[in-house]
């Protein structure tokens, strides 16, 4: 009996250890450092084609233990390092570039802080708000309300402040983008950060998009050269795809801005694409009477001070001129550690700001 108790240890034994062995390899596959790919296609139970974000594919085989329900082709997935093998499954796959889009904390600009432009700030209302907050009213007139808007105009009218504005008093999600932030590394990244932009828009909705700087990704299309012009362009072009929307886009606004809408293709401005367009002229008298208001309504101004007389030049001045004179005139009182911004310091700083205007360097530098 003893015998035979030897006997069965014996060949119990090498079972164990063989269990033991394949539990830790089995850690060791969890455990090791993994890579983020992404699932192309599954061949059968046990295989599956997968990409990494460096380019080229692999057929591997998918561990026991992952989830095979949840697997789809397209989602994110965790692999061995270096046999790429699948061993688990990502489940947000929101791409951590838009994520960061996400404005949560609203800007501090508000509409009291714009001067003039009160046809700008209703238009956009119009167009992007009211769609969102009381849709009813466009269903009882019967029209679509538009699907975006585009900002335009020389540069430093207000433009990018608007939209900061229109963050602060809207309820619904913001997404901002600047247009070379779509321009990405690897081929397709462009294309998918669109697309993904409006996936998580189309998720967070009601919101709205807004993309800064659109020329940097929407010139117009002509025969591009180079493989970076092509991929700009179909980042372009999914733009159009998803602006078309072929699942409706009913509780997505988009918001455009640049300075240089003639070089935009027109087949992103044509009817039924973003066609409301809101021009943002340099500022008349009125409103530059305003804007010199808002800047230096938190500063100290001596009894001097005759603002009157910046308002009323001939020359061409835009909000962000304004915004540079205050501030220059400020920045000449601390220099002298007076507690009053005087005329004169006006004077000089409304010379600095138009010289550095008309001259863009000093002269100096040429001598
Ligand atoms: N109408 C305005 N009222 C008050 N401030 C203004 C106005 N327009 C411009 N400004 C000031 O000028 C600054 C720059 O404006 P903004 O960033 O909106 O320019 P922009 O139109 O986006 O220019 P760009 O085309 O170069 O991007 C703002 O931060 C703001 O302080
Ligand atoms: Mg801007």
């Amino acid at each position: 009996m003893e015998e035979e108790f030897v006997a069965n240890q014996e060949r119990l034994k090498p079972h164990e250890e063989k269990s033991e062995e394949d539990r830790s390899k089995v850690d060791d596959l969890r455990g090791s450092p993994m890579s983020v790919g992404n699932l192309e296609e599954l061949i059968d139970e046990n295989h599956a084609i997968v990409s990494s974000s460096v380019g080229p594919e692999y057929y591997v085989s998918i561990l026991s233990f992952v989830d095979k329900d949840q697997l789809e082709p397209g989602c994110a997935i965790l692999m061995h390092n270096k046999v790429l093998s699948v061993v688990g499954l990502l489940q947000d796959d929101v791409d951590p570039m838009v994520s960061v889009m996400k404005v949560e904390k609203a800007p501090l600009e508000s509409y009291a802080d714009i001067g003039g432009l009160d046809a700008q700030i209703q238009e956009i209302k119009e167009a992007v708000e009211l769609p969102l907050t009381h849709p009813e009213l466009y269903e009882d007139i019967g029209i679509k309300p538009p699907k975006g808007v585009i900002l335009y105009g020389e540069p430093g009218t207000g433009k990018t402040l608007l939209a900061k504005a229109v963050a602060n008093s809207t309820s619904a999600t913001f997404l901002r983008v600047v247009g070379s932030e779509l321009i990405q590394k690897y081929l397709g990244d462009g294309p998918k950060l669109v697309r993904e932009l409006f996936r998580v828009a189309d998720d967070h909705s009601p919101s709205i998009v807004f993309i800064d700087e659109i020329d940097a990704i929407g010139t117009k299309r002509y025969d591009a050269h180079s493989g970076g012009e092509r991929e700009i362009q179909r980042t372009m072009l999914e733009l159009l795809n998803q602006l078309d929307g072929f699942d409706s886009r009913g509780d997505v606004k988009v918001i455009l801005a640049t300075n240089k809408i003639e070089s935009l293709d027109p087949a992103l401005l044509r009817p039924g694409r973003i066609d409301r367009k809101i021009e943002f002229p340099l500022p008349d008298i009125k409103t530059r009477r305003r804007i010199f208001q808002i800047h230096t309504s938190r500063m100290t101004l001596a009894d001097d001070v005759n603002l009157e007389e910046f308002v009323m030049t001939k020359d061409e001045f835009s909000g962000a001129d304004i915004k540079a004179i205050c501030t220059e005139a400020g920045l000449l009182a601390l220099r002298e550690r007076r507690m009053k911004v005087t005329h004169v310091d006006f004077k000089k700083a409304k010379e600095k700001v138009m010289f550095k205007k008309k001259e863009g360097v000093p002269e100096g530098l040429y001598m």
